[in-house]
């Protein structure tokens, strides 16, 4: 692992530093890039809610053997991460690889280690393509995620998607004002509740609203008939000062408990923050950029070799918690501060 982040480092130089903490401070603004919008608060407030998290040690249990495996979309997955969906090589990574290739080994990388990858879509036509292409090669195990364009543009995609076997498909509705598709002319709004409702009615595939940051909008989701939720601020990269995932999720998971699957991301670097959002409520976790640094480092290995450090380090997280399946993380394994 240590040789794929020095290679990821040097391929990557100019666009990602690979700190040692991964918190959004050195790379404030860097979109294109890497980085967090604006004041870079959104990312940052995602490491920093995460770090305010705190598990209780727990070793006088009966569990030192558990099991990673969920099941979610009606898929068995070895482990609760699925692979963020992370597009636009171009605009992003300078074009450093394909958008093709780059697509390929998310998804290829997270079909080894036995889960699977969200793809993204971009500004450039090449980069939905690479979506589609990627998620017919795993014959469909894979889930495109369609930017909140004009109504018929998403219905057309979703074809698309449909076409390509996908299992899944989903919307990144945080997407409305991002800045790249700004800077591609494309067009992106607010999807209204109603057009929501009619994209779900118009497929057989579960739907995933990605970029879902309150209570109400959950139910929202969930009225519009999607399956699943993101609960998500896009790495920071969408809107600036919002709060870290981590502080909104415990709410919007319970208000949607047993009505939706619920996914979060901003910040997964290690198995102790995966539990840490089970533990708030999610029953899988999206990792982003550290796929980035994997897919460069070591391609579809690098990336596999990613999601098998983190199922041991969960591993680990859960012997010391007394956790036997993900199923079973909650507020229990959250340590009170009492100093509050
Ligand atoms: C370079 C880059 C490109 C991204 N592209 C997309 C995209 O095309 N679609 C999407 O839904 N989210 C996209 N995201 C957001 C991720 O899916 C995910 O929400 C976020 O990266 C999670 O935070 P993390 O990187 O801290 O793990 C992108 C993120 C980055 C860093």
């Amino acid at each position: 692992m240590d040789r794929c982040r020095q290679q990821a480092k040097e391929k990557l130089e100019g666009i990602c530093r690979l700190c040692r903490i991964c918190n959004g401070r050195v790379c404030v603004g860097e979109i294109p890039g890497m980085g967090g919008f604006g004041s870079g608060s959104s990312f940052i407030n995602n490491y920093e809610a995460l770090q305010k998290v705190k598990l209780n040690l727990r070793t006088l249990h009966n569990v030192s053997a558990p099991t990673t495996e969920v099941e979610i979309l009606g898929r068995r997955l070895a482990l609760p991460v699925l692979g963020a969906a992370v597009a636009g090589t171009k605009i992003n990574f300078q074009g450093r690889m394909d958008e093709d290739e780059f697509c390929q080994v998310q998804v290829q990388g997270a079909l080894a280690a036995g889960t699977i990858a969200l793809t993204g879509d971009g500004g450039y036509p090449e980069v939905f393509a690479a979506s589609i292409k990627a998620t017919k090669a795993a014959k469909g195990a894979a889930i495109p995620i369609i930017k909140p364009r004009l109504l018929p543009d998403i219905i057309t995609r979703l074809r698309q998607a449909e076409e390509a076997g996908a299992m899944a498909v989903g919307i990144d509705v945080d997407a409305a004002g991002l800045i790249n598709m700004r800077l591609l002319g494309q067009p992106v709004s607010p999807l209204s509740p109603a057009n929501l409702a009619k994209i779900c009615r118009s497929t057989k595939l579960p739907v995933i609203v990605k970029g879902i940051m309150t209570t109400d909008e959950a139910v929202l989701a969930q009225e519009a008939g999607a399956q699943a939720i993101v609960v998500s601020n896009h790495g920071g990269r969408a809107l600036d000062h919002t709060p870290g995932t981590a502080e909104v999720l415990p709410e919007i998971a319970e208000a949607v408990r047993g009505r939706l699957t619920v996914l979060a991301d901003g910040g997964v670097r290690t198995g102790t923050d995966v539990l840490k959002f089970l533990a708030l409520g999610a029953d899988a976790v999206l990792v982003g950029r550290p796929v980035v640094w994997a897919a460069f480092g070591g391609g579809a290995e690098g990336v596999q070799m990613l999601y098998q450090k983190l199922a041991e380090e969960l591993k680990v997280a859960m012997i010391l918690t007394g956790c036997a399946c993900p199923q079973e993380a909650g507020r229990r394994l959250l340590a009170v501060d009492k100093s509050c």
